[in-house]
């Protein structure tokens, strides 16, 4: 069948508030143009992440009744840790509660001033994580990222010579760490292939540096590999991840995307003395080791959603419900970041606005545009996420600047998609008139969240 359908019905439904240009207007002036100072009710397609965002099915919900909420030793936190042995691989379990808190915890333990972290692209939370402590991120992305229009299937990957050079130029010693992104979500929601995942960790191997994967979208990027690398496509899907983490020495994890929780993280480790040394910080800033920052009912909910994300029947659909927004869109002339990724649709925010400068925020702008046009929200990942130097306060334009559509997992159906489809036509037909930003306050790190700006 040529028709993709959502393979879940719907049992609860949540309204949605229609609003007019002109309410909308008023309402995106007082947020000073930074859609995340909108309140949530004032948006009609929230598209400003896949984090958090997830519906949950019966039987997590049903699963939150069964939740152990015990101190210590909670039969919650044993599930838990048994489901992500089982996937994961690794020895050592350590539950937080988001993502953020386990790069926290990582990098206080392994990073010191003068570090240097190499990925293939740092998210903003990894990157600031990294600064908070002194340390250097590098984003070392394969060069066919560079090339937004090709179908190079794995874009996500490493530059492995570069990473070899950045060993060589800094020295191993000042490499505490390794990291890979799967997906690469600043690099465009991009999956890595094995075969880079296998010649990273041998690099960083070789050079006596751990490696390690940042796993938030472990199961889409598992998908991408059955489905685009060649000898994958008869293995299960689960398989494939465990193959994936046998190559790492531990990871960070995100349950708020991959494993459709509304909350929830982990870190883990292959290494008990380094564990030891975490939970002595997760014991002062989380919490006890066997629930980390989580209830019971959160550990429940994850350990299901961690089943169900696998299901290959839910991948399918994934992937091919968000390639068809970017073919459309690709069809379109609308330039959009290609093949299409997993979680997100990534427009080409410099250029759909090529009049604006690179330190005028194309990607702010178009995102403002979108959400007058139609009350859709989306997140810029350009220069206003990376352009400026915590330290420095130097700010220069990212390597690109994209509109990101973050597709929360089982929220939306086909026809929400095409009315974005729809709106987001109808500002590249008008685009000339689309005007620049400027930044006019901002915190010191990770300036897009609470950023004011104005238009030009
Ligand atoms: N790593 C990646 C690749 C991420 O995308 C995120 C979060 C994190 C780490 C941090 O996880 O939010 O649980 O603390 N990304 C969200 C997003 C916020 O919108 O892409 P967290």
């Amino acid at each position: 069948m040529k028709t993709i359908i959502e393979p879940f019905r719907i049992k609860m439904v949540e309204p949605i508030k229609l609003t007019s240009r002109e309410q909308r207007e008023s309402l995106i002036q007082k947020a000073h143009y930074n859609p995340f100072l909108l309140r949530a009710e004032d948006v009609i397609i929230d598209l400003l992440t896949d984090s958090g965002t997830s519906a949950m099915s019966a039987d997590a919900w049903g699963a939150l009744m069964r939740g152990d909420e015990s101190y210590a030793g909670a039969r919650s936190w044993y599930r838990f840790r048994d489901t992500v042995k089982d996937i994961f691989g690794f020895e050592q379990v350590i539950p937080t509660h988001q993502g953020r808190a386990a790069e926290h915890i990582l990098f206080g333990v392994m990073v010191k001033p003068g570090s240097v972290i190499p990925n293939n692209t740092h998210f903003d939370t990894t990157r600031a994580n990294i600064e908070f402590v002194g340390g250097r991120p590098v984003d070392l992305p394969c060069v066919e990222a560079d090339d937004l229009d090709s179908d190079y299937p794995f874009k996500g990957n490493m530059d492995v010579a570069a990473l070899e050079k950045l060993i060589d130029a800094e020295g191993a010693e000042n490499i505490p760490v390794v990291m890979i992104t799967i997906t690469n979500n600043s690099g465009g929601g991009q999956p890595v292939s094995m075969a880079n995942i296998r010649e990273v960790s041998r690099i960083s191997h070789n050079a006596g540096i751990p490696f390690y994967i940042d796993a938030c979208r472990f199961a889409e990027n598992a998908h991408f590999i059955k489905r685009r690398e060649p000898g994958f496509g008869d293995t299960p899907v689960i398989d494939i991840a465990r193959e994936i983490f046998s190559y790492a020495d531990g990871c960070t994890m995100s349950a708020k995307k991959d494993a459709f929780s509304n909350i929830g993280g982990f870190l883990c480790t292959n290494d008990a003395a380094l564990a030891h040394q975490e939970r002595n910080i997760l014991i002062l800033t989380e919490g006890f080791p066997t629930y980390g920052g989580l209830a019971g009912r959160d550990l429940e909910a994850i350990a299901i959603g961690l089943r169900e994300i696998l299901d290959e029947h839910y991948l399918d659909y994934r992937l091919l419900s968000t390639r068809y927004v970017v073919n459309h869109l690709r069809d379109a002339g609308i330039p959009v970041m290609s093949p299409a990724g997993g979680h997100a649709v990534y427009l080409d925010a410099r250029r759909f606005l090529p009049h604006i400068d690179p330190l005028q925020y194309p990607g702010q702008a178009l995102a403002v545009e979108l959400y007058l046009e139609a009350g859709i929200r989306a997140v810029e990942i350009g220069t206003v996420m990376f352009g400026l130097d915590p330290h420095t306060g130097d700010e220069t334009p990212a390597r690109l600047d994209l509109l990101r559509l973050a597709i929360p997992r089982r929220v939306y159906t086909q026809s929400h998609m095409d009315y974005v489809l729809e709106s987001i036509s109808a500002v590249w037909n008008r685009r000339d008139d689309v005007p620049g930003m400027k930044i006019v306050k901002a915190p010191q790190y990770l300036r897009h969240f609470t950023a004011h700006f104005e238009r030009l």
